[in-house]
């Protein structure tokens, strides 16, 4: 049993709300109208994003919420996702100052938890059409933006924020582990759930699909910074038979020659984690694109794990942690740091080390059905346009690190603590 589901959804609310408040704490409040990511809004634009989506879905759905600025209601409703070759171009004036954007958080905030007190809440109330459901979207929405505004604040200057409390000792930077590829049997694995399953899940995540995979074998670590080091030192950026064409054309436009969190330093190769540069970690998970990911893999003469082959492969490892706080770390771990944590097949560090990116297209389940009150959150991405990824990163709620949950990004978005491992059929 683990706590988050033994809390009521109300103090999980709440907990969320600290967590959320605590990043933006990370920024000095002088840079909060910086836009780290350029294809992504203003840090501001969150501020105000994560309270009005709370308000606007719980209005009229769990009880009526008198608006404070139907303005505001709309302005922060949704964020953006980035068009290729299309840049945001709003200035920090186009949007309300802190001040109003604060007053419409506590308002926000203080309408809802007034309502929520005399609500009759079930204390894991998590099947749909019920109060629950709504609770537990509104709470996992902002958890995610906690990690996605992780991402955000990573690439902002050191100088525009400062780390909260005392970092954690790291690891010996030079070594690497040995590399080595597992065999999987051929067999079923079951992608997504039921409803019948009484637990919370994304619209995603429902529809049941049993998928028969053949015998394939896979890394049985994530590829790390120090082998992903000798894909760079290779030549992997400049061999056009690696890439394919879109993934070339977007390299050469953006003049991408290694993954965004690395530089070189004086003293060599250094990655750049959230308050300062360090020395490469050769153990580390690589986090690189979706695009770098192929390439390199291509470049082993092995592929990406589609969906269903990481869900065999993961079969039997236990998501979670041994401790049972959230977001415990700025940074991920040597990548055979977790060894109580291994697949049936000897798999590790499958679930909160990094994303992994597969080779499968973000698609629907058989028999999706988009949740009625956010009809947009999965379906506008079934385009073609996103992958699939699997597991968790350091900075992913312990809620969300579970076997049916599934994210996506395009291919071409560099910022995400997403890394992969290859396989062979
Ligand atoms: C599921 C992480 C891809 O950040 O684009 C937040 C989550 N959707 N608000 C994103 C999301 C709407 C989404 N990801
Ligand atoms: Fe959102």
């Amino acid at each position: 049993m683990h706590l988050p589901h033994s809390r009521t959804l109300a103090s999980r609310l709440t907990e969320a709300r600290a967590a959320s408040d605590a990043l933006f704490d990370v920024v000095k409040p002088e840079f909060l109208y910086e836009r780290p990511i350029r294809e992504r809004h203003r840090i501001v634009f969150y501020i105000g994003h994560l309270e009005a989506f709370d308000r606007n879905l719980f209005d009229k759905r769990l009880f009526d919420l008198p608006s404070s600025d139907a303005r505001l209601d709309r302005l922060f409703a949704f964020g953006i996702d980035p068009v290729d070759g299309q840049l945001p171009t709003d200035t920090p004036a186009d949007w309300p100052t802190l001040a109003e954007v604060h007053a419409y958080g506590r308002d926000a905030r203080s309408r809802i938890d007034d309502q929520l007190s005399a609500l009759d809440l079930p204390v894991d109330a998590s099947n749909h059409d019920t109060p629950g459901q709504l609770l537990n979207v509104a709470i996992e929405h902002r958890l995610m933006h906690v990690e996605t505004l992780a991402y955000m604040l990573h690439q902002l200057p050191f100088e525009q924020k400062r780390a909260p409390g005392a970092a954690r000792p790291r690891s010996d930077h030079r070594y690497d582990v040995e590399h080595e590829m597992v065999q999987v049997p051929a067999g079923r694995t079951e992608l997504g759930m039921t409803a019948e399953r009484g637990v919370f899940g994304w619209d995603n995540e429902f529809g049941e699909q049993q998928v028969d995979v053949p015998a394939f074998e896979i890394d049985r670590f994530m590829v790390t910074n120090g082998v992903f080091l000798a894909f760079i030192e290779d030549g992997g950026y400049r061999r056009r038979d690696l890439w394919n064409d879109a993934d070339w054309a977007w390299k050469e436009s953006a003049q991408v020659e290694h993954p965004v969190f690395w530089s070189r330093g004086p003293e060599g190769w250094q990655l750049r984690t959230m308050f300062e540069d360090i020395p490469l970690p050769r153990a580390w998970p690589a986090y690189v694109s979706h695009a770098e990911a192929s390439a390199f893999a291509r470049w082993r003469g092995a592929k990406l794990p589609s969906e269903a082959q990481w869900q065999r492969a993961a079969h039997g490892a236990l998501p979670g942690y041994t401790d049972d706080f959230d977001f415990r770390s700025w940074d991920p771990v040597a990548v055979d740091a977790t060894p109580d944590s291994v697949s049936t097949w000897g798999v590790e560090g499958l679930y909160g080390n990094g994303w992994e990116w597969t080779s499968t297209l973000f698609g629907p389940l058989p028999g999706f059905k988009a949740f009625p009150f956010y009809e947009g959150y999965s379906a506008n991405f079934f385009d073609g346009q996103h992958y699939t990824m699997k597991g968790g990163s350091p900075r992913t709620a312990q809620c969300m690190v579970r076997p049916t949950f599934r994210n996506w990004f395009q291919p071409h978005y560099q910022y995400v603590y997403a890394g992969f491992r290859c396989v062979r059929d």
